[in-house]
């Protein structure tokens, strides 16, 4: 029996991606300047002109990153598939790992590493919970991993992590350090060179206002001779950077304008997801809600977390936002589902008039949504 109508209409439909205001953790809205870029012909993948984008692609990145590292590209893919790079081509089966878990992406790294034939050693803390150099530097001394994975950005708990200091005390041991910035990269500062990050990956659908399926990864002098040398082949054959390094003749994925969001200067972009967020917390907790992480430093300017008010059920909430205001805010992820509500405002969606439609929205939902005391 072919099959045949009912699929083919399907195919006819035109396609419907209706507007939404994605005020979640992302992906967050493209601009329109952006967006055109996806609407320009195709080219070969060796064409002159490729080359010349994915250079220039790799300049872009190397300034977001702040980096001078060769080593770096744009991988095809989401955050977890340069994720997966990262631990496949600097780990081989039976070799030690550190991994830092306070939320979501540790706990996803630890699954990577098991599953790759790593030894994985955890640092815990529940959502909210950060490392002191001091935990770290035992936990090191202890395992005497090859790798340690901290998230800077932990994008279910909103925390932004300390990142001074850690590279040096990886290296102390002899250990490289991966940093995930998925959801802070270009809205809190981060600079790999300086804080000796060995292994630094983002996603383009956050700050950098991309279309997702894009993942930007560097990799220190040290990192590549780790991944250069090893004795066996990484477990992928696609994400093996001795066939990505050649291709991006580091020894690239296209998208010029991913890092174009960033041209008024990293520092404006950091300094400006703040000034946005501070007036989002103000007005949070002006509508008398409590903010998930306490200490300001450690809050994630690109991904505010609120503890779930008292008396409401957080998925009417969400939902009574998204049919009313065509508003997305999310709830927890991991570790953290049920315990908060997450806000985010990244790249071109970070400003003060989207700070304030999304706390007047929450404020309706508030109104609208109380559960009546039984
Ligand atoms: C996804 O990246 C999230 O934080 O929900």
């Amino acid at each position: 029996q072919p099959i045949n109508s009912t699929e083919k209409a399907c195919m006819l439909r035109p396609l419907e991606a209706p507007f939404r205001y994605l005020f979640g953790p992302g992906p967050s809205n493209v601009p329109p300047r952006i967006l055109a870029a996806g609407g320009r012909p195709i080219i070969g993948h060796m064409h002159s002109e490729m080359f010349g984008i994915m250079n220039d692609i790799k300049k872009g990145i190397q300034y977001a990153f702040q980096t001078s590292n060769n080593m770096t590209l744009a991988m095809s893919g989401s955050g977890h598939t340069a994720m997966e790079c990262a631990v496949f081509n600097i780990v081989e089966p039976g070799e030690s790992v550190l991994v830092a878990i306070n939320g979501i992406w540790g706990e996803r790294v630890a699954e990577i590493a098991e599953r790759m034939g790593a030894k994985v050693h955890t640092l815990f803390k529940t959502p909210g919970g950060h490392f002191t150099n001091a935990e770290i530097e035992q936990a090191l001394a202890k395992h005497k991993p090859v790798l340690f994975f901290l998230a800077h950005g932990e994008s279910s708990s909103g925390l932004v992590h300390p990142v001074d200091g850690v590279g040096d005390i990886c290296h102390k041991y002899n250990c490289l350090l991966l940093v995930d910035s998925v959801a802070s990269l270009g809205a809190a500062p981060l600079l790999m060179d300086q804080q000796n990050i060995d292994i630094l990956y983002t996603g383009s659908q956050k700050a950098l206002n991309a279309p997702p399926g894009t993942a930007p990864i560097s990799f220190s002098e040290r990192a590549c001779h780790k991944m250069f040398n090893r004795k066996t082949k990484p477990v992928s054959y696609l994400l093996d950077m001795t066939h990505l390094s050649n291709y991006w003749g580091n020894d690239g994925k296209p998208e010029r304008k991913i890092l174009t969001c960033l041209l008024k200067g990293l520092e404006n972009s950091w300094s400006h997801h703040t000034e946005v967020a501070e007036y989002l917390w103000k007005g949070l907790e002006d509508l008398g809600l409590k903010l998930f992480i306490k200490d300001k430093d450690l809050r994630l300017p690109s991904v505010t977390t609120i503890a779930i008010p008292e008396g409401y059920d957080w998925k009417e909430l969400l939902a009574y936002i998204m049919k009313h205001h065509q508003i997305e805010f999310t709830g927890g992820l991991g570790p953290s589902v049920g315990m908060v509500l997450r806000i985010g405002l990244m790249g071109y969606n970070c400003n003060k008039a989207n700070a304030a439609m999304a706390l007047a929205a929450l404020e309706d939902a508030l109104k609208q949504c109380r559960k009546s005391k039984a």
